[in-house]
């Protein structure tokens, strides 16, 4: 597989020429160690295509990445998930479609909905233990799109947090019944067209979906692609992404999409392989001791308290140990692990564990079991985050709206969503999670 955009930065880099351009830096870092890293920064100079009006390199690039992913065409975004989605829904919103969300929501759709004021239903996801992770039931899906009444898009989160998927061969079938696009948030599911059974979501039926590259490639932070199966989508794209990302897009960062896409061709097969049997004999060693929830399998998700122990308390340790973990509440430890890890690395996360369970101290089995309902809807997203808004504490917002959500970072369900009333219910959840105060319409 080739690689355009590297090359050139390259080449550019090594040429000696007077950088009479942006950026200010002129490729000479300040740090000598990352003399390197700056030669290859640079923008849209002659030569170098531009991510918006791609012609060039970068096109050259997605068509590479488009072709492995085998999608109907595939745009490369420097701003993240992020942008993905504010430009999935941009288009969603200019077909007018009405958005039915499975609530486990990653704060970036949130945002989106507000800025786009787009017309959202919630769909509940079914609850186990916790905020972050859910079953959807296809009926509720059914249900819903059935009955409509307008062009609709179905949108959902696979992996989640947790790593845990859905059955989005299903929800695709459930889709078409009805013309509604599936859109599908997979920005935790990079290398899963690449696993021994392909379960990217392209594969299983989405219109369109997010890859955070960063999160589970070798890509630097920043780095997620746009897949679509659909062609008349393709155009769209970059008119769509243009309203939102900067002018400026990263070059290091499309570097490094394009270096993933060598990654992908020559390794990455070979490398999931041999993690697989690590991930394995990982989770075996630990069986015994403690309790992993199903799901993808380079997220290593432990259910602390239904191991006995605390979950704050297991990563605050596992960090003295040596090994940060991606999350950690009361209840879970999340481990993302990724294709480049090696088995050295499984080795000292091991060895990490090891320690850190015979440290922990036991307690008693701790649930975060909550009633989950939708709570009443009073305005619309966008009126609600753009109104007057004051933040008080959690205590004293009986009765009030939600301007801005306040959830824990990860994507889990809005404990209340912008525009909707806060009741007793949502009060005491919010203080499960130890979140002090809301801001509310004023
Ligand atoms: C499910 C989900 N969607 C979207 C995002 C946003 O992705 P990014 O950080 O690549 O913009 C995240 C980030 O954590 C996420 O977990």
């Amino acid at each position: 597989m080739n690689t355009p955009i590297y090359d050139f930065l390259k080449k550019y880099g090594q040429s000696g020429i007077l950088r009479c351009h942006m950026p200010a830096h002129k490729g000479k870092s300040l740090i000598p160690e990352l003399s390197a890293m700056y030669a290859l920064d640079i923008t849209e100079i002659s030569g170098a295509d531009s991510l918006f009006e791609a012609d060039g390199i970068i096109l050259q690039s997605e068509k590479n990445i488009s072709s492995l992913y085998n999608t109907s065409g595939t745009v490369y975004s420097t701003g993240g998930s992020t942008l993905c989605i504010q430009t999935i829904l941009y288009i969603m919103k200019s077909e007018n479609r009405k958005i039915f969300a499975v609530r486990n929501v990653h704060r970036a759709f949130m945002n989106a909905a507000a800025l786009l004021d787009l017309d959202v239903e919630w769909i509940m996801p079914e609850y186990s233990g916790g905020i972050l992770s859910g079953n959807i039931n296809p009926q509720d899906i059914e249900n819903a799109l059935k009955n409509s009444g307008k062009p609709s898009a179905l949108y959902v989160t696979s992996p989640d947090y947790t790593g845990k998927t859905t059955d989005i061969k299903t929800l695709a079938a459930i889709c078409r019944r009805y013309t509604a696009r599936l859109i599908v948030d997979n920005a935790h599911g990079a290398h899963l067209k690449f696993l021994p059974q392909d379960i990217h979501p392209i594969t299983l039926g989405a219109d369109l979906c997010c890859d955070s590259a960063h999160k589970m490639l070798p890509a630097l932070t920043g780095a997620a692609m746009l897949h679509t199966s659909v062609p008349e989508y393709v155009p769209l794209l970059k008119q769509a992404m243009n309203m939102f990302g900067s002018t400026s897009p990263s070059y290091l960062i499309m570097m490094s999409l394009d270096l993933c896409n060598k990654y992908i061709t020559e390794k990455i097969k070979s490398d999931i392989k041999n993690n697989l049997v690590y991930l394995e004999n990982f989770r075996r060693k630990f069986s015994d001791r403690l309790v992993f929830a199903d799901g993808e399998p380079f997220h290593i998700t432990i259910k602390a308290s239904e191991s006995g122990l605390d979950g704050n308390e297991l990563a605050e340790r596992l960090r003295k140990n040596g090994a940060e973990c991606e999350y950690s509440d009361k209840t879970l430890v999340i481990l993302l692990m990724s294709p480049v890890c090696t088995k050295h690395d499984y080795e000292k996360l091991s060895y990490a564990l090891s320690e850190t369970v015979g440290e922990c101290r036991k307690t008693r089995p701790y649930t975060m079991e909550f009633d989950m309902r939708l709570p009443e809807r009073v305005m619309s997203i966008h009126d609600a985050v753009f109104s007057d808004s004051e933040t008080i504490p959690v205590e004293k917002a009986a009765g009030r709206i939600c301007a801005s959500v306040k959830v824990p970072c990860p994507p889990a369900v809005p404990i209340v969503a912008s525009g909707e009333r806060i009741d007793r219910n949502s009060i005491n959840i919010f203080v499960r999670y130890g979140i002090p105060d809301v801001i509310v319409v004023k």
